[in-house]
């Protein structure tokens, strides 16, 4: 008897599970998940302009002292976002093609709209990403940029419609968290019926905290608190 033998492109098990909607669902997770630590952790640092403007330009300097580290975080950062971006994109193509099975099925109707909620808060949140370089990082958007970043958070917030789109933006962004949050739980299999309120709470909580805290800058800068 002669052995069966097969052509078919060998994958491996981790490129299988990488193309499988799961892994693409775990990939979502891990690279959201970093991104919203960076969401909180520059969160934390912007809030320093309470503190004076020697204090949040001397956390600036800081940041700028080491390049390495630097450049590996931006480095990380940016292959988070494309990868974040990218699956989306994948993900929204494959359930757009299994649609049909999903109108027959019952119960769909939340999850439905919190993946229309992503798509409509996610693209918002990107385009606000690139203005937000062109205006705070590279000043190409900004029309008085210096090597001051007190000033330039201080004067570009004084411009009312620029401050006004970053108060959206933060909404929208706040939007895309709570779901994303909550999605993330789900996707890297912590969500358990018992935990779900607690988890639903939490990913809320999170939110609410960082539009606040975002929200709080341009806002106390159009009302004259920081200048
Ligand atoms: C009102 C809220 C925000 C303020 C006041 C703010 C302020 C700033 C400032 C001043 C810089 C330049 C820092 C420097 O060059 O030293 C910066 C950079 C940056 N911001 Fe924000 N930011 C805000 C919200 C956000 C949000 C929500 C995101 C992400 C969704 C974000 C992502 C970034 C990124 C990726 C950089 C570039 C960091 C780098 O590699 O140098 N920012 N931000």
């Amino acid at each position: 008897m002669s052995a069966v033998t097969t052509s078919l492109p060998v994958r491996s098990e981790d490129e299988a599970f990488l193309a499988s909607p799961i892994g693409k669902k775990v990939v979502m997770a891990v690279t959201g998940a970093a991104l919203f630590l960076f969401v909180i952790a520059h969160m934390l640092g912007n809030l320093q302009i309470f503190m004076g403007r020697d204090k949040l330009n001397a956390y600036a300097e800081l940041l700028h002292h080491n390049p390495g580290a630097l450049w590996t975080a931006r480095i990380g950062l940016l292959i988070c976002a494309l990868l974040h971006v990218v699956t989306a994109i994948q993900l929204a193509t494959l359930r757009s093609k299994a649609r049909p099975v999903a109108y027959i099925k019952k119960g769909n109707a939340g999850s439905s709209y919190a993946s229309r909620t992503m798509l409509m808060s996610g693209p918002i949140v990107l385009a606000f990403l690139i203005y937000h370089l062109l205006h705070f990082t590279f000043g190409s958007a900004h029309p008085d940029f210096r090597n001051d970043v007190y000033h330039n958070v201080v004067s570009g917030f004084q411009r009312v419609p620029v401050s006004i789109a970053y108060i959206v933006a933060m909404v929208l962004l706040g939007l895309h968290l709570n779901h994303g949050v909550w999605s993330m739980f789900q996707s890297l299999g912590v969500a358990h019926p018992r935990y779900t309120p607690a988890l639903k709470k939490f990913a809320m909580a999170a939110t609410a905290v960082i539009v606040a805290g975002n929200v709080s800058i341009p806002l106390s800068v159009l009302l004259g608190l920081v200048k």
